[in-house]
C-alpha cells in the first residue's frame, strides 16, 4: 500500500492543522467530520474533501485506515474507542482524556483491536525540546526545574470549562509533566498543590456551569531527586500575551527557556544560546506517526500510557488541592470522575 486514507474528527484549530498536515505527509485526506456542519465543510473545501455528516458513513469505508480525533478532550475516549472498533488507527490530541476511566477504556480498545493509538504530545517533536534535552545532559543531577505558564482568560471558553477540556492543569500542565518525565527519565512521585480560580467572577466565562481551576503552585518531587515547581495561570486580565518560561539549575550548569523561541545553557564554559523554531512540530509528529504505519518505522509518539500518566499527574494536582496534602500519582486510580467533582468542589 502506497497511501493510507484519514479522516479528521473535529474541525477546529487543532483538526485544521491535522487535515493539512496529514497531506503534507503524503496521506489522502478523505473528509472530515464535525457536527457543525459549517466547521466540517469549510476544513473540508480547502482539500476537497468530504464533509462527514455521521461517523458510520465513514467508519465502514476500507479507505480509511486512519483517524484524527480532534474534538474537545471530554470527546477523545468515544471518538478514540468506536475508530479502534471499527479497525482504524488513532491519533488523538493531547490530553488523552479528562478521566482515567476513559484513558484506560482507549488503551483497551487499542489491545483488543490490535491497533495503532498515539496521543499528540507534539513538543516531543519540537526543536526546542531536543535542544533542552541536549543541554539537560550537561548540567548532572539533582536537578531543581521551575516553569511560569501565564495568559489572561483564554478565548474558547471550553478551556474553561471542568467538563470540557478541563482546565489548565489538565489541558496545558500535560505538556510539562510529558517534558519532564522525558527530561528526568521517570514519573513524580509526589504531587503537591495549591489551585486557584482566578476568573470566578469573570464575566465572559458567566456561561459556564463548572469552572475548572484556571491557576496554581505545583511541587513535584521525583524518585531520583529532581523537584520540579509549576506556576501556571489562563486566569489573569484579558490581553495578558501568553509567556512560558523555564529554568533548571543543578550543580554543573543552568538552562533557561523562553518556549519555544530560546534555550540557554550556562556552565563553566560559557554560555550556549540557540535559537528556534526551525520546524513545524504538529506536522513532524504527524509525518512520523504516517511513517510509522505505512513503512513501519520505529515509534517515536506518545503512547497511551504516556497519555494515562501525564492525566494521573494532573489528576493528583487536582487532589492534592482538593484535600489540601500531598499526593501520590499512585493512588490516582479509576475512580477518578468523582475525585475531580470534588476537586472542583
Ligand atoms: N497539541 C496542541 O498543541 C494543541 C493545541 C490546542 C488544542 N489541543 C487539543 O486539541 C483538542 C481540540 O482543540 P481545538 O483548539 O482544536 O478546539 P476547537 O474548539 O478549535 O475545535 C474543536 C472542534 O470540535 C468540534 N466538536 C464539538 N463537539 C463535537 C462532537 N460531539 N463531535 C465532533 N466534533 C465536535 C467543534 O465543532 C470544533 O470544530 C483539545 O483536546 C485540545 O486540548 C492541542
Amino acid at each position: 500500500m502506497n497511501e493510507l486514507g484519514v479522516v479528521v474528527i473535529g474541525a477546529g484549530d487543532m483538526g485544521s492543522r491535522h487535515a493539512t498536515n496529514w497531506i503534507e505527509a503524503g496521506a489522502r485526506l478523505i473528509g472530515v467530520y464535525d457536527p457543525d456542519q459549517n466547521r466540517a465543510r469549510r476544513v473540508a473545501g480547502r482539500f476537497e474533501a468530504e464533509a462527514f455528516t455521521a461517523t458510520e458513513v465513514f467508519l465502514g469505508r476500507s479507505d480509511v485506515h486512519i483517524v484524527s480525533v480532534c474534538t474537545p478532550t471530554h470527546l477523545h475516549a468515544t471518538y478514540t474507542v468506536e475508530s479502534l472498533d471499527a479497525g482504524k488507527h488513532v491519533l488523538c490530541e493531547k490530553p488523552a482524556a479528562l478521566t482515567l476511566p476513559d484513558a484506560l477504556r482507549m488503551k483497551e480498545a487499542a489491545l483488543r483491536n490490535g491497533r495503532e493509538l498515539r496521543i499528540g504530545f507534539m513538543r516531543r517533536f519540537d526543536p526546542a525540546s531536543h535542544q533542552l534535552m541536549a543541554f539537560r545532559q550537561k548540567i548532572g543531577d539533582p536537578v531543581m526545574a521551575q516553569t511560569t505558564l501565564a495568559a489572561g482568560v483564554r478565548p474558547k471558553l471550553l478551556m474553561h470549562d471542568a467538563a470540557a477540556n478541563g482546565g489548565p492543569i489538565i489541558d496545558m500542565c500535560c505538556h510539562i509533566f510529558d517534558q519532564w518525565a522525558a527530561l528526568f527519565g521517570e514519573q513524580p512521585d509526589t504531587v503537591r498543590a495549591h489551585g486557584y480560580t482566578f476568573s470566578e467572577n469573570k464575566i465572559e466565562l458567566a456561561s459556564i456551569q463548572h469552572k475548572a481551576l484556571d491557576s496554581a503552585h505545583i511541587t513535584l518531587t521525583y524518585p531520583s531527586g529532581a523537584v520540579g515547581h509549576i506556576h501556571v495561570s489562563w486566569g489573569l486580565p484579558g490581553g495578558i500575551k501568553p509567556l512560558e518560561y523555564h529554568t533548571y539549575m543543578a550543580p554543573e550548569g543552568l538552562i533557561t527557556v523562553d518556549w519555544p523561541k530560546q534555550v540557554t545553557l550556562m556552565d563553566a564554559s560559557g554560555t550556549n544560546h540557540w535559537k528556534g523554531r526551525a520546524s513545524d512540530p504538529w506536522l513532524t509528529q504527524i509525518s512520523q506517526f504516517y511513517r510509522e504505519l505505512l513503512d513501519g518505522e520505529p515509534r517515536h509518539l506518545a503512547t497511551i500510557d504516556d497519555g494515562i500518566e501525564a492525566l494521573r499527574t494532573s489528576l493528583a494536582v487536582l487532589e492534592s488541592v482538593a484535600q489540601g496534602r500531598e499526593v501520590r500519582p499512585v493512588e490516582i486510580t479509576g475512580e477518578m470522575p468523582s475525585l475531580v467533582e470534588r476537586a472542583l468542589g
